[in-house]
């Protein structure tokens, strides 16, 4: 299937919050990587408000609303507290992830299939209070298909067993994960959800899951974060942008 509708780049910045917090001080500051990612070409901005604020606060959640010229996706536990947050801000995206203190960054899919009930009362006020839900789940038909029966607009598809597949040269787990992100994002796309994808993204891993005709959004963060060290935040998102676009085109084509 051809595509003519743009795959949009979400910036995560919560990366940049982290380096801020290793020394508890202003430096460097989130907003500003978010006004640097914009003007870069980013056709949104992904933050991640954790229970236990490791990276992005709730003051950056406050300035981002206020500075954005892109929209939002808010990303957060499926928790009162952050309902409540999500409230009060009607971000223009929400999307909702697993989240466990102990783990170094979000390592799964949420389990919506044995949640369902809970999840679809969740996330009612928050369609109702405008903001795009969005549900991080693992390439599963089981979860995209509850997913869809709770509400959600939009899922994003974890991308992380892929990225970590490559990053360990396993090519045939690499292959049979893209091959799962295909088809169910085909599936996804089939039963009337936008697709998203994200996690662990890189230079190397951006372009078959870019190709993906069905998938209108990646959420990249921790990998141009780290680049930017090397080419500044500016040049390492236009690679990036480039490298989707590339992509893309040959599936235009
Ligand atoms: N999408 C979601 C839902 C995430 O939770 C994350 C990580 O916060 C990302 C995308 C971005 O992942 P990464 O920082 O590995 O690029």
């Amino acid at each position: 299937m051809a595509t003519d509708e743009k795959l949009r780049l979400g910036v995560n910045i919560d990366h940049v919050a982290t380096v801020r917090n290793a020394r508890g001080g202003a430096y460097p500051d989130p907003l500003r990587a978010a006004k640097i990612a914009q003007a870069a070409g980013a056709d949104g901005i992904t933050a991640h408000l954790r229970e236990d604020r490791r990276h992005i606060s709730d003051a950056d959640i406050e300035g981002l609303m206020e500075v954005l010229t892109v929209p939002l996706n808010f990303e957060m536990a499926a928790t009162d507290e952050m309902q409540k947050i999500a409230l009060r801000h009607k971000p223009h995206a929400v999307c909702i992830v697993p989240e466990k203190r102990e783990e170094r960054t979000t390592e799964g899919g949420l389990e919506v299939a044995r949640e369902e009930n809970r999840l679809a009362h969740f996330i009612a006020p928050l369609r109702e209070a405008g903001s795009r839900v969005s549900i991080f789940i693992a390439a599963d038909k089981r979860q995209i298909e509850a997913a869809n029966r709770i509400g959600a607009e939009v899922i994003e598809l974890h991308t992380g067993a892929y990225c970590d597949a490559f990053a360990e040269g396993n090519w045939k787990a690499a292959q049979q994960e893209l091959k799962s992100l295909e088809e169910m994002s085909t599936y996804a796309h089939g039963l009337g959800l936008e697709v998203h994808a994200g996690h662990g993204l890189t230079y190397d891993t951006v372009s078959p899951v870019a190709a993906f005709p069905e998938v209108r959004e990646l959420n990249i963060g921790h990998f141009l974060i780290g680049e930017a060290i090397f080419l500044g935040l500016e040049p390492a998102i236009k690679k990036m942008r480039g490298l989707m676009d590339t992509a893309r085109q040959g599936v235009a084509a």
